[in-house]
Protein backbone atom coordinates (compact mmCIF):
# COMPACT_ATOMS: atom_id res chain seq x y z
CA UNK A 1 0.00 0.00 0.00
CA UNK A 2 1.22 3.35 -0.56
CA UNK A 3 0.20 6.58 0.14
CA UNK A 4 1.31 10.58 -0.45
CA UNK A 5 3.16 12.53 1.86
CA UNK A 6 2.76 16.24 1.25
CA UNK A 7 4.43 19.20 3.15
CA UNK A 8 2.01 22.01 2.33
CA UNK A 9 2.31 25.93 2.65
CA UNK A 10 3.66 26.23 -0.87
CA UNK A 11 1.90 28.14 -3.57
CA UNK A 12 1.51 26.24 -6.80
CA UNK A 13 3.22 28.12 -9.86
CA UNK A 14 4.51 26.90 -13.58
CA UNK A 15 3.11 25.25 -16.25
CA UNK A 16 1.02 22.13 -16.26
CA UNK A 17 -0.23 19.72 -19.58
CA UNK A 18 -3.56 18.45 -19.27
CA UNK A 19 -4.01 14.36 -20.51
CA UNK A 20 -6.39 12.93 -22.51
CA UNK A 21 -10.35 12.39 -20.65
CA UNK A 22 -10.43 9.44 -18.11
CA UNK A 23 -14.42 9.02 -18.92
CA UNK A 24 -13.78 9.16 -22.94
CA UNK A 25 -11.01 6.75 -22.59
CA UNK A 26 -13.30 4.31 -20.52
CA UNK A 27 -16.10 4.81 -23.32
CA UNK A 28 -13.65 4.75 -26.15
CA UNK A 29 -11.94 1.34 -25.13
CA UNK A 30 -15.12 -0.40 -25.14
CA UNK A 31 -16.57 1.30 -28.21
CA UNK A 32 -13.81 -0.37 -30.13
CA UNK A 33 -15.36 -3.96 -29.99
CA UNK A 34 -18.04 -2.45 -32.41
CA UNK A 35 -14.98 -2.48 -34.99
CA UNK A 36 -14.40 -5.69 -37.20
CA UNK A 37 -10.36 -4.59 -37.26
CA UNK A 38 -8.03 -2.37 -35.85
CA UNK A 39 -7.80 1.38 -34.43
CA UNK A 40 -5.34 3.30 -32.97
CA UNK A 41 -6.03 5.97 -29.84
CA UNK A 42 -3.87 8.62 -29.05
CA UNK A 43 -3.83 10.90 -26.28
CA UNK A 44 -5.65 7.72 -24.10
CA UNK A 45 -4.38 8.97 -20.39
CA UNK A 46 -1.89 6.35 -18.43
CA UNK A 47 -4.15 5.25 -15.49
CA UNK A 48 -5.57 2.39 -13.52
CA UNK A 49 -9.25 2.47 -15.31
CA UNK A 50 -7.76 2.31 -18.76
CA UNK A 51 -5.23 -0.39 -17.80
CA UNK A 52 -8.00 -2.53 -16.37
CA UNK A 53 -10.09 -2.50 -19.19
CA UNK A 54 -7.05 -3.18 -21.51
CA UNK A 55 -7.12 -6.30 -19.80
CA UNK A 56 -10.90 -7.07 -19.96
CA UNK A 57 -10.68 -6.50 -23.78
CA UNK A 58 -7.48 -8.87 -23.88
CA UNK A 59 -9.09 -11.50 -21.98
CA UNK A 60 -12.40 -11.54 -24.38
CA UNK A 61 -9.84 -11.53 -27.27
CA UNK A 62 -8.78 -8.22 -28.46
CA UNK A 63 -5.19 -7.85 -29.28
CA UNK A 64 -3.72 -4.38 -27.95
CA UNK A 65 -0.56 -2.95 -28.50
CA UNK A 66 1.08 -0.22 -26.61
CA UNK A 67 3.08 2.04 -28.99
CA UNK A 68 4.03 4.55 -26.96
CA UNK A 69 2.89 4.82 -23.13
CA UNK A 70 -0.21 7.23 -24.16
CA UNK A 71 -0.58 5.24 -27.59
CA UNK A 72 -2.00 1.94 -28.77
CA UNK A 73 -3.49 0.18 -31.57
CA UNK A 74 -5.90 -2.35 -30.71
CA UNK A 75 -7.54 -4.86 -32.76
CA UNK A 76 -10.58 -6.73 -31.93
CA UNK A 77 -10.71 -8.81 -34.96
CA UNK A 78 -10.86 -12.11 -32.73
CA UNK A 79 -13.39 -11.23 -29.92
CA UNK A 80 -15.76 -13.92 -29.54
CA UNK A 81 -16.29 -14.08 -26.15
CA UNK A 82 -19.66 -12.69 -24.80
CA UNK A 83 -19.16 -13.47 -20.96
CA UNK A 84 -16.33 -10.64 -19.36
CA UNK A 85 -14.13 -11.44 -16.72
CA UNK A 86 -16.84 -10.79 -13.84
CA UNK A 87 -14.06 -10.53 -11.21
CA UNK A 88 -12.42 -7.43 -12.99
CA UNK A 89 -15.35 -5.55 -14.36
CA UNK A 90 -16.89 -5.59 -10.54
CA UNK A 91 -14.24 -3.64 -10.32
CA UNK A 92 -15.02 -0.27 -12.06
CA UNK A 93 -18.15 1.82 -12.82
CA UNK A 94 -17.47 2.42 -16.42
CA UNK A 95 -17.32 -1.64 -16.96
CA UNK A 96 -21.28 -1.29 -17.51
CA UNK A 97 -20.40 0.24 -21.62
CA UNK A 98 -19.46 -3.59 -22.25
CA UNK A 99 -23.01 -3.84 -22.03
CA UNK A 100 -24.04 -1.31 -24.70
CA UNK A 101 -21.01 -2.57 -26.85
CA UNK A 102 -21.45 -6.76 -26.30
CA UNK A 103 -24.72 -6.42 -26.81
CA UNK A 104 -24.33 -4.18 -30.41
CA UNK A 105 -21.17 -6.81 -31.82
CA UNK A 106 -22.64 -10.39 -30.27
CA UNK A 107 -26.38 -9.67 -29.40
CA UNK A 108 -25.18 -11.17 -26.10
CA UNK A 109 -23.38 -10.37 -23.00
CA UNK A 110 -22.69 -10.64 -19.30
CA UNK A 111 -21.05 -8.45 -17.16
CA UNK A 112 -21.28 -8.04 -12.95
CA UNK A 113 -23.13 -4.83 -11.45
CA UNK A 114 -20.84 -2.00 -11.69
CA UNK A 115 -18.86 -1.10 -8.54
CA UNK A 116 -16.31 2.20 -8.85
CA UNK A 117 -16.76 5.33 -6.42
CA UNK A 118 -19.29 5.04 -3.26
CA UNK A 119 -21.42 8.41 -3.90
CA UNK A 120 -24.70 6.38 -3.15
CA UNK A 121 -27.26 4.96 -4.94
CA UNK A 122 -25.79 4.32 -8.76
CA UNK A 123 -29.03 2.66 -10.91
CA UNK A 124 -28.54 1.61 -14.04
CA UNK A 125 -32.41 1.47 -15.05
CA UNK A 126 -32.46 3.95 -17.92
CA UNK A 127 -29.58 1.87 -19.27
CA UNK A 128 -31.57 -1.02 -19.28
CA UNK A 129 -34.77 0.72 -20.64
CA UNK A 130 -32.59 1.80 -23.60
CA UNK A 131 -31.54 -1.44 -24.06
CA UNK A 132 -35.28 -3.12 -23.90
CA UNK A 133 -36.99 -0.17 -25.95
CA UNK A 134 -33.86 -1.55 -28.98
CA UNK A 135 -34.76 -5.10 -28.35
CA UNK A 136 -32.94 -6.43 -25.97
CA UNK A 137 -33.81 -9.12 -23.01
CA UNK A 138 -32.22 -7.65 -20.26
CA UNK A 139 -31.94 -9.98 -16.99
CA UNK A 140 -30.39 -9.07 -13.40
CA UNK A 141 -29.45 -11.94 -11.12
CA UNK A 142 -26.90 -12.45 -8.36
CA UNK A 143 -25.03 -9.11 -8.97
CA UNK A 144 -24.46 -10.36 -12.81
CA UNK A 145 -26.51 -7.97 -15.72
CA UNK A 146 -27.10 -10.62 -18.65
CA UNK A 147 -28.03 -8.87 -21.71
CA UNK A 148 -29.70 -11.12 -25.19
CA UNK A 149 -31.03 -9.93 -28.54
CA UNK A 150 -32.05 -11.66 -31.58
CA UNK A 151 -31.77 -8.85 -33.18
CA UNK A 152 -31.45 -4.84 -32.49
CA UNK A 153 -34.28 -1.75 -33.99
CA UNK A 154 -33.76 1.57 -33.91
CA UNK A 155 -36.07 3.36 -31.74
CA UNK A 156 -37.55 6.48 -29.63
CA UNK A 157 -35.69 6.24 -26.39
CA UNK A 158 -36.70 9.37 -23.72
CA UNK A 159 -34.17 9.56 -20.50
CA UNK A 160 -35.90 10.30 -18.16
CA UNK A 161 -32.89 11.44 -16.31
CA UNK A 162 -30.37 12.86 -17.99
CA UNK A 163 -27.18 10.00 -17.47
CA UNK A 164 -24.13 10.32 -18.91
CA UNK A 165 -23.44 6.23 -18.80
CA UNK A 166 -27.49 5.53 -20.15
CA UNK A 167 -26.68 8.03 -22.90
CA UNK A 168 -23.27 6.36 -24.29
CA UNK A 169 -24.78 3.19 -23.44
CA UNK A 170 -27.58 3.33 -25.51
CA UNK A 171 -25.08 5.03 -28.37
CA UNK A 172 -22.80 2.15 -27.91
CA UNK A 173 -25.61 -0.68 -28.66
CA UNK A 174 -27.65 1.92 -31.70
CA UNK A 175 -24.78 1.92 -33.58
CA UNK A 176 -24.88 -1.32 -35.74
CA UNK A 177 -28.81 -1.26 -35.15
CA UNK A 178 -31.02 -1.74 -37.64
CA UNK A 179 -33.05 1.25 -38.51
CA UNK A 180 -32.50 5.02 -36.83
CA UNK A 181 -32.37 5.85 -32.68
CA UNK A 182 -33.67 8.77 -31.14
CA UNK A 183 -32.38 9.30 -27.84
CA UNK A 184 -34.37 12.54 -26.11
CA UNK A 185 -32.89 14.09 -23.05
CA UNK A 186 -29.64 13.12 -23.49
CA UNK A 187 -26.34 14.41 -21.48
CA UNK A 188 -24.20 16.98 -23.30
CA UNK A 189 -20.93 16.31 -21.22
CA UNK A 190 -17.66 16.70 -23.66
CA UNK A 191 -16.77 12.77 -23.52
CA UNK A 192 -20.07 12.05 -24.89
CA UNK A 193 -19.56 14.26 -28.43
CA UNK A 194 -15.92 12.21 -28.07
CA UNK A 195 -17.38 8.81 -28.07
CA UNK A 196 -19.11 9.93 -31.42
CA UNK A 197 -17.04 11.41 -33.04
CA UNK A 198 -14.66 8.22 -32.09
CA UNK A 199 -17.48 6.04 -33.91
CA UNK A 200 -18.15 8.14 -36.49
CA UNK A 201 -14.12 8.30 -37.76
CA UNK A 202 -14.00 4.45 -37.27
CA UNK A 203 -17.68 4.37 -40.04
CA UNK A 204 -20.77 5.15 -37.20
CA UNK A 205 -23.38 7.63 -38.45
CA UNK A 206 -24.06 9.55 -35.72
CA UNK A 207 -26.09 13.22 -35.27
CA UNK A 208 -26.25 16.01 -32.61
CA UNK A 209 -24.05 14.58 -30.01
CA UNK A 210 -23.55 17.60 -27.25
CA UNK A 211 -26.97 18.57 -27.74
CA UNK A 212 -30.16 17.23 -25.77
CA UNK A 213 -31.12 14.76 -29.03
CA UNK A 214 -29.02 12.62 -30.75
CA UNK A 215 -29.78 10.60 -33.91
CA UNK A 216 -27.85 7.31 -34.51
CA UNK A 217 -28.77 6.12 -38.34
CA UNK A 218 -27.47 2.36 -37.80
CA UNK A 219 -24.92 1.32 -40.21
CA UNK A 220 -23.86 -2.39 -41.02
CA UNK A 221 -20.58 -2.44 -39.74
CA UNK A 222 -17.50 -0.35 -38.53
CA UNK A 223 -14.30 -0.41 -40.61
CA UNK A 224 -12.14 0.74 -38.40
CA UNK A 225 -8.55 1.24 -40.11
CA UNK A 226 -8.08 4.98 -38.50
CA UNK A 227 -6.34 6.81 -35.72
CA UNK A 228 -8.50 9.25 -32.83
CA UNK A 229 -7.05 11.20 -30.19
CA UNK A 230 -8.62 11.58 -27.11
CA UNK A 231 -10.27 14.98 -26.07
CA UNK A 232 -8.60 16.44 -22.93
CA UNK A 233 -9.69 15.94 -19.51
CA UNK A 234 -12.16 18.59 -18.32
CA UNK A 235 -12.08 17.25 -14.52
CA UNK A 236 -8.40 17.17 -14.66
CA UNK A 237 -7.81 20.98 -15.95
CA UNK A 238 -10.73 22.17 -13.38
CA UNK A 239 -8.61 20.26 -10.62
CA UNK A 240 -5.50 22.35 -11.58
CA UNK A 241 -7.19 25.60 -11.76
CA UNK A 242 -9.29 25.05 -8.21
CA UNK A 243 -5.89 24.02 -6.96
CA UNK A 244 -4.10 27.60 -8.38
CA UNK A 245 -7.10 28.68 -6.06
CA UNK A 246 -6.70 27.42 -3.24
CA UNK A 247 -3.08 27.90 -2.55
CA UNK A 248 -2.79 31.23 -3.93
CA UNK A 249 -1.06 30.08 -6.98
CA UNK A 250 -0.30 30.76 -10.63
CA UNK A 251 -0.79 27.99 -12.90
CA UNK A 252 -0.78 27.99 -16.73
CA UNK A 253 -2.88 24.75 -18.12
CA UNK A 254 -2.04 23.81 -21.38
CA UNK A 255 -4.09 21.13 -23.84
CA UNK A 256 -7.35 21.81 -22.40
CA UNK A 257 -10.25 23.00 -24.14
CA UNK A 258 -11.69 26.46 -22.70
CA UNK A 259 -15.33 25.82 -23.42
CA UNK A 260 -15.46 22.98 -21.45
CA UNK A 261 -14.37 25.08 -18.16
CA UNK A 262 -16.65 27.92 -18.67
CA UNK A 263 -18.80 27.00 -15.42
CA UNK A 264 -15.40 26.89 -13.88
CA UNK A 265 -13.60 30.06 -15.35
CA UNK A 266 -17.28 31.82 -13.91
CA UNK A 267 -17.17 30.53 -10.03
CA UNK A 268 -13.31 31.57 -9.93
CA UNK A 269 -13.83 34.78 -11.57
CA UNK A 270 -16.40 35.25 -8.30
CA UNK A 271 -14.20 34.49 -5.96
CA UNK A 272 -11.47 36.80 -7.30
CA UNK A 273 -9.38 34.61 -9.14
CA UNK A 274 -7.67 35.75 -12.78
CA UNK A 275 -8.49 33.77 -15.65
CA UNK A 276 -6.46 34.23 -18.98
CA UNK A 277 -7.52 32.30 -21.72
CA UNK A 278 -5.18 31.70 -24.69
CA UNK A 279 -6.18 29.28 -27.57
CA UNK A 280 -5.74 25.96 -26.24
CA UNK A 281 -4.14 27.33 -22.32
CA UNK A 282 -5.54 28.80 -19.46
CA UNK A 283 -3.82 30.17 -16.46
CA UNK A 284 -5.14 30.78 -13.16
CA UNK A 285 -4.23 33.24 -10.91
CA UNK A 286 -5.03 34.15 -7.28
CA UNK A 287 -3.58 37.05 -5.44
CA UNK A 288 -5.76 36.85 -2.30
CA UNK A 289 -7.72 34.56 -0.18
CA UNK A 290 -10.97 33.45 -1.90
CA UNK A 291 -14.46 35.36 -2.06
CA UNK A 292 -16.89 33.12 -0.64
CA UNK A 293 -19.44 31.52 -3.45
CA UNK A 294 -22.16 29.04 -3.58
CA UNK A 295 -22.00 25.98 -6.31
CA UNK A 296 -24.99 24.36 -7.47
CA UNK A 297 -23.36 21.07 -8.99
CA UNK A 298 -25.61 20.35 -12.64
CA UNK A 299 -25.18 18.11 -15.75
CA UNK A 300 -23.14 20.15 -18.52
CA UNK A 301 -22.98 22.28 -18.99
CA UNK A 302 -23.95 23.44 -15.44
CA UNK A 303 -20.71 22.85 -12.33
CA UNK A 304 -19.32 19.11 -12.91
CA UNK A 305 -20.17 17.23 -9.71
CA UNK A 306 -16.36 15.69 -10.37
CA UNK A 307 -14.88 18.85 -9.45
CA UNK A 308 -17.19 19.62 -6.17
CA UNK A 309 -14.60 18.00 -3.66
CA UNK A 310 -11.98 19.98 -5.58
CA UNK A 311 -14.29 23.58 -4.95
CA UNK A 312 -14.69 22.66 -1.77
CA UNK A 313 -11.68 22.69 -0.44
CA UNK A 314 -11.61 26.42 -1.85
CA UNK A 315 -14.80 27.76 0.13
CA UNK A 316 -13.01 26.03 3.27
CA UNK A 317 -10.08 28.48 3.11
CA UNK A 318 -12.62 31.59 1.07
CA UNK A 319 -13.63 34.70 3.01
CA UNK A 320 -17.23 34.07 4.51
CA UNK A 321 -19.32 31.39 4.35
CA UNK A 322 -20.55 29.29 1.33
CA UNK A 323 -22.74 26.61 0.56
CA UNK A 324 -22.09 23.41 -1.88
CA UNK A 325 -25.71 21.65 -3.50
CA UNK A 326 -24.70 18.47 -4.73
CA UNK A 327 -27.83 17.65 -6.55
CA UNK A 328 -25.99 14.84 -9.17
CA UNK A 329 -24.90 12.09 -6.29
CA UNK A 330 -26.78 11.40 -2.56
CA UNK A 331 -23.58 10.70 -0.97
CA UNK A 332 -20.68 13.20 -2.51
CA UNK A 333 -19.65 15.35 0.91
CA UNK A 334 -17.63 12.42 2.85
CA UNK A 335 -14.68 14.35 1.96
CA UNK A 336 -15.46 17.08 4.18
CA UNK A 337 -15.09 15.13 6.91
CA UNK A 338 -11.53 14.85 6.26
CA UNK A 339 -10.99 18.55 5.29
CA UNK A 340 -12.70 19.02 9.20
CA UNK A 341 -9.77 17.14 10.43
CA UNK A 342 -7.50 19.66 8.48
CA UNK A 343 -9.38 22.40 10.44
CA UNK A 344 -12.41 23.20 8.22
CA UNK A 345 -15.81 23.98 9.37
CA UNK A 346 -17.74 21.92 7.38
CA UNK A 347 -21.47 21.17 8.32
CA UNK A 348 -22.38 18.50 5.58
CA UNK A 349 -26.31 17.58 5.32
CA UNK A 350 -27.97 15.72 3.15
CA UNK A 351 -27.40 17.37 -0.06
CA UNK A 352 -26.32 20.19 1.31
CA UNK A 353 -22.93 21.71 2.96
CA UNK A 354 -22.20 25.00 4.55
CA UNK A 355 -18.39 25.90 4.60
CA UNK A 356 -17.48 28.41 7.22
CA UNK A 357 -14.25 29.84 5.92
CA UNK A 358 -10.90 29.63 7.79
CA UNK A 359 -7.26 31.21 7.09
CA UNK A 360 -5.76 28.23 6.85
CA UNK A 361 -6.08 24.52 7.14
CA UNK A 362 -3.21 21.67 9.12
CA UNK A 363 -1.85 18.95 7.97
CA UNK A 364 -3.25 15.58 9.35
CA UNK A 365 -3.32 12.20 7.89
CA UNK A 366 -6.50 11.60 5.36
CA UNK A 367 -8.14 9.21 3.66
CA UNK A 368 -9.27 9.20 -0.09
CA UNK A 369 -13.09 8.14 -0.06
CA UNK A 370 -13.17 8.02 -3.08
CA UNK A 371 -11.08 9.62 -6.82
CA UNK A 372 -12.38 13.21 -6.83
CA UNK A 373 -12.13 13.37 -3.16
CA UNK A 374 -8.45 12.26 -3.26
CA UNK A 375 -7.54 15.30 -5.62
CA UNK A 376 -9.28 17.41 -3.00
CA UNK A 377 -7.23 16.03 -0.18
CA UNK A 378 -4.03 16.79 -2.35
CA UNK A 379 -5.16 20.18 -2.84
CA UNK A 380 -5.67 20.60 0.45
CA UNK A 381 -2.69 19.38 1.56
CA UNK A 382 -0.45 21.68 -0.60
CA UNK A 383 -2.48 24.55 0.23
CA UNK A 384 -2.45 23.22 4.36
CA UNK A 385 0.41 24.19 6.60
CA UNK A 386 2.69 21.64 7.87
CA UNK A 387 2.44 17.71 6.78
CA UNK A 388 -0.74 15.73 5.32
CA UNK A 389 -0.61 12.35 4.75
CA UNK A 390 -3.55 11.17 2.29
CA UNK A 391 -4.15 7.02 2.53
CA UNK A 392 -6.35 4.81 0.00
CA UNK A 393 -4.33 6.81 -2.96
CA UNK A 394 -5.61 3.62 -5.56
CA UNK A 395 -8.62 5.50 -6.14
CA UNK A 396 -6.68 8.50 -7.55
CA UNK A 397 -4.39 6.43 -9.71
CA UNK A 398 -7.63 4.96 -11.33
CA UNK A 399 -8.21 8.60 -13.04
CA UNK A 400 -5.33 11.13 -12.71
CA UNK A 401 -2.22 10.30 -15.03
CA UNK A 402 1.20 10.75 -12.64
CA UNK A 403 -0.66 13.47 -10.05
CA UNK A 404 2.39 13.87 -7.78
CA UNK A 405 4.82 14.01 -10.69
CA UNK A 406 2.36 17.26 -12.35
CA UNK A 407 2.05 18.93 -8.92
CA UNK A 408 5.58 18.27 -7.81
CA UNK A 409 6.63 20.48 -11.11
CA UNK A 410 4.51 22.71 -9.58
CA UNK A 411 6.39 23.33 -6.87
CA UNK A 412 4.35 21.42 -4.34
CA UNK A 413 6.61 18.81 -1.68
CA UNK A 414 4.69 15.18 -2.61
CA UNK A 415 6.06 12.35 -2.27
CA UNK A 416 4.79 8.66 -3.14
CA UNK A 417 6.15 6.39 -0.25
CA UNK A 418 4.95 2.81 1.19
CA UNK A 419 2.87 3.04 4.40
C1 LIG B 1 -20.57 9.68 -15.07
C2 LIG B 1 -19.12 9.86 -14.73
C3 LIG B 1 -18.97 10.33 -13.28
C4 LIG B 1 -19.79 11.60 -13.07
C5 LIG B 1 -21.21 11.41 -13.55
C6 LIG B 1 -22.02 12.71 -13.51
C7 LIG B 1 -18.11 8.16 -16.12
C8 LIG B 1 -17.41 6.84 -16.20
N1 LIG B 1 -18.46 8.56 -14.90
O1 LIG B 1 -21.09 8.69 -14.18
O2 LIG B 1 -17.59 10.59 -13.06
O3 LIG B 1 -19.80 11.91 -11.68
O4 LIG B 1 -21.24 10.93 -14.90
O5 LIG B 1 -21.42 13.69 -14.29
O6 LIG B 1 -18.29 8.84 -17.12
N2 LIG B 1 -29.21 7.72 -12.88
C9 LIG B 1 -30.39 7.04 -12.78
N3 LIG B 1 -30.58 5.94 -13.58
C10 LIG B 1 -29.66 5.52 -14.47
C11 LIG B 1 -28.45 6.23 -14.58
C12 LIG B 1 -28.24 7.34 -13.78
O7 LIG B 1 -31.26 7.39 -11.97
O8 LIG B 1 -29.90 4.52 -15.17
C13 LIG B 1 -28.97 8.92 -12.04
C14 LIG B 1 -27.80 8.74 -11.08
O9 LIG B 1 -28.21 8.15 -9.86
C15 LIG B 1 -27.32 10.18 -10.91
C16 LIG B 1 -27.62 10.83 -12.26
O10 LIG B 1 -28.58 9.99 -12.90
O11 LIG B 1 -28.09 10.83 -9.92
C17 LIG B 1 -26.43 11.01 -13.18
O12 LIG B 1 -25.76 9.78 -13.32
P1 LIG B 1 -24.91 9.44 -14.64
O13 LIG B 1 -24.79 10.67 -15.48
O14 LIG B 1 -25.48 8.22 -15.26
O15 LIG B 1 -23.49 9.09 -14.04
P2 LIG B 1 -22.49 7.99 -14.52
O16 LIG B 1 -22.59 7.81 -15.99
O17 LIG B 1 -22.54 6.78 -13.66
Amino acid sequence: MEKLVITGGTPLKGEVTISGAKNAAVAILPATLLINGTCTIENLPNINDVKLYCEILEKIGAKITWITRNEIKIDTTNVCCTKAPLDITRKFRASYYLIGSMLGRCKDVQVSLPGGCNLGARPIDQHIKGFEALGANVVVNQGNITATAKKLTGTSIYMDVVSVGATINVMLASVLAEGTTIIDNAAKEPHIVDVANFLNTMGADIRGAGTDMIKINGVKELRGGASYSIVPDQIEAGTFMLSAMATKGDITIKNCITKHLESVTAKIIEMGGLVEEDGDTIRVKCTKRPNRANIKTLPYPGFPTDLQPQIGVVLSLADGTSTINESIWESRFQYTQELVKMGAKITAQGKSAFFEGVKSLSGAPVCSTDLRAGAALIIAGIAANGKTEVYNIEHIDRGYEDIEGKFRKLGAKIERVNE
